[in-house]
């Protein structure tokens, strides 16, 4: 069991495992595909050997997933890149620190297995978000339909 105080001092207890692709669908459809069919929370890739998903669990409830799935970008040279998606933690446990924590796991993970380089298609509105865990733009802002303006943003890990 690891522990977090968080900037309110209030102790939050979790656990982070790896799940499987259809626990990272529940929390997907309600924080990013609200009200959309369950079927859009499915991503290419998400059931490849090589795709990683975890999940952050309070009181054994998971509340939070992040997803790494071995994709390039050819705005990044290094070869060993992985694609971090479907960053989320359920609205209530927001701004707490779990984002934090559970996208710091998965990057050590990946570092283990030699991963020099962690990119994502960023929502705008989360993007100071990733810029707090030390990730930078790449590029220039572009839109997905019915989400909104995105920044490719990556880290060397
Ligand atoms: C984005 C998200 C995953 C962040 O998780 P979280 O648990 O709320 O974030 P944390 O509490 O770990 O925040 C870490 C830091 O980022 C900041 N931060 C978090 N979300 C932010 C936001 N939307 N805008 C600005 N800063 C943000 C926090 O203030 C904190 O900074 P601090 O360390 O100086 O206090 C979560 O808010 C979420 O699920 N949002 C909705 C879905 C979404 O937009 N996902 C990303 C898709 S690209």
């Amino acid at each position: 069991m690891l522990s977090l105080i968080n900037t309110t001092s209030i102790k939050l207890d979790y656990k982070i495992r790896l799940i499987n692709t259809e626990e990272a669908y529940i929390i997907r459809h309600s924080v990013l595909r609200v009200g959309k069919p369950i079927e859009s929370c499915a991503f290419d890739g998400d059931n490849l050997e090589t795709t990683f998903h975890f999940g952050i669990f309070l009181k054994n409830d998971l509340i939070g997933v992040c997803t790494f799935l071995k994709n390039s970008n050819n705005l990044i040279t290094e070869t060993s890149q992985y694609q971090l998606r479907g960053m989320a933690i359920l609205e209530k446990f927001q701004k707490k620190g779990l984002g934090n924590v559970i996208l710091n796991y998965g990057e050590n993970f990946l570092k283990t297995k030699n991963t020099q380089i962690i990119w994502c298609n960023a929502r705008e509105k989360a993007s100071n978000f990733y810029k707090k865990s030390h990730y930078k733009i790449i590029g220039n802002p572009f839109n997905i339909k019915e989400i909104g303006i995105h920044y490719i943003m990556y880290k060397v890990l």
